[in-house]
């Protein structure tokens, strides 16, 4: 098991006073509920937040949510899993197992906030992703008084963890002159130039901070973004969401899913320790060794126009089948695609096909990890079907995204199908150890 994978680990009882006994400087002072419940804190009087908070159910021991098992083709869910958050060198929510479904935000740093804003922020969020990731409240859903305000909004009371994960990335702004926190940035964190192809939306592209929460009951999912969001005050606003129902990827072990054109995504993606090591996380990089980059693009598909499509065109568009997703080169989905071959002098695999753009035979071996989720917005103002895919990836050196999706933007077939409206791109530290929060080295 890899140390990221899913697994039950009791938070034992010091960890709470732990963390607050390492918490530095201006920190010193919050208590870790007050970190925790730090959203309703900032919103009522401080007398009525402390007795809502006392009455609340952050104590350890809060009651886990009842089992319950759901099933994913031949994967079975078990929504009483947990994903720890502490002592995990490597955050949740990229090597774990893609769970079923992702809610994925971005926040702009106000102009107004300070450093010590930014401090307090990434330490209410860590204290409070730990709590939400064993599945428990992040305050009171009930305070006593009536004219208290719940610490947690609710929606999740009586569910599971259901595999829970929150991925933290800071985006190039924080790294800038107004916080003194330059000497910190990550060596290759940079906005991504513009791509070949690109018709990116202001309102959807950028960010300073990122929150990706993925869970196997969409409801767990939101409820964390909410929660979370609800602890920016002033410190932040939203920029742009992502409302993932369904995964796009597969990890070791996972039957491949389907994205929204019906075709198997996810086959041939980083898999192996060596892959990982080789192409995700980064070494010797200081404060941000075994840390990563995170690139998000928000890919709308047109999808009335690809249902009419043939599926000879559809196929050839991949080089893949559609049921079994082999390589046309081959029988079975796991089959090494044969680029070279030629059938009556012709590729079988066309040069300008999705995989034999991407595939790392074709681009000097470069492997990205890819972590998508396919999502809808319902209905544009045409009344068409407005959905695509959150194409979410990680890779320890953003120019391996930026090469590839430049050969896909010049010459992909898919590129009649598809439209790439948002983006951005964050460094995502590594875990904290159990007492500290994600970031911590920025600021000691
Ligand atoms: C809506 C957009 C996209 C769709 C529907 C899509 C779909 C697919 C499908 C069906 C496969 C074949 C199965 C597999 O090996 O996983 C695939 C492979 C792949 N895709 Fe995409 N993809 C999209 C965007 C992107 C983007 C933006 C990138 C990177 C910049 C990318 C990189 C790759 C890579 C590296 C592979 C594996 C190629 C191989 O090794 O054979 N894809 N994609």
């Amino acid at each position: 098991m890899t140390q990221d994978e899913p697994k039950a680990v009791p938070v034992p009882a010091s960890e709470p006073s732990d963390a607050v006994a390492s918490t530095p400087g201006a920190l010193a002072g919050l208590s870790r509920r007050r970190l925790v419940t730090g959203a309703a804190g900032s919103a009522l009087a401080g007398a009525a937040v402390g007795a809502s908070i006392t009455a609340g159910v952050l104590a350890d021991g809060a009651p886990a949510a009842p089992s319950a098992v759901a099933t994913d083709g031949a994967d079975a869910v078990d929504l009483t899993a947990s994903v720890p958050f502490y002592d995990q060198v490597h955050q949740g929510g990229i090597r774990t197992p893609p769970q079923r479904h992702c809610v994925y935000m971005t926040f702009t740093l106000a102009d107004t906030a300070t450093r010590q804003q930014l401090q307090v922020l990434l330490a209410r969020w860590s204290a409070a992703i730990s709590q939400l990731v064993q599945g428990k409240p992040i305050g009171s859903v009930q305070p006593a008084r009536p004219d208290a305000v719940g610490g947690d909004t609710g929606e999740a009371h009586g569910l599971g963890p259901a595999s829970l994960t929150v991925t933290v990335g800071l985006g190039p702004a924080v790294f800038g002159k107004r916080f003194g926190l330059q000497s910190f940035k990550p060596a290759l964190l940079a906005d991504l130039p513009r791509i070949p192809g690109d018709t990116l939306k202001p309102e959807l592209t950028g960010g300073d901070l990122s929150l990706q929460a993925c869970a196997d009951d969409p409801q767990v999912a939101y409820h964390a973004v909410r929660n979370l969001a609800r602890m920016v005050t002033t410190t932040a606003r939203t920029h742009w969401v992502v409302l993932g129902f369904g995964r796009a990827s597969a990890g070791p072990g996972q039957e491949t899913p389907r994205n929204l054109m019906g075709f198997k995504d996810g086959t041939r993606n980083v898999s192996s320790d060596d892959d990982y090591e080789r192409f995700v996380w980064l070494k010797d990089a200081g404060w941000m060794t075994g840390g990563t980059y995170q690139v998000a693009r928000k890919i709308l598909i047109t999808i009335e126009t690809w249902d009419f499509d043939r599926i000879s065109d559809q196929q050839r568009i991949f080089g893949r089948t559609k049921d079994e997703g082999a390589p046309l080169t081959g029988q079975r989905e796991f089959d090494t695609p044969d680029f070279a071959l030629k059938a009556d002098g012709e590729h079988v695999i066309d040069p300008t096909s999705h995989i034999a753009l991407a595939a790392p035979e074709n681009n000097a071996g470069v492997k990205i990890l890819r972590r998508g989720y396919n999502f809808t917005d319902g209905l544009n103002d045409q009344g068409l079907l407005d959905a695509g895919l959150l194409f979410l990836s990680y890779q320890n050196d953003p120019q391996h995204f930026i090469e590839l999706q430049s050969r896909l933007g010049r010459f992909d077939l898919l590129n009649e199908y598809i439209r790439h409206v948002g983006s951005a791109i964050f460094a995502i530290p590594p875990a904290p150890p159990a007492g500290r929060y994600i970031g911590q080295e920025l600021f000691e």
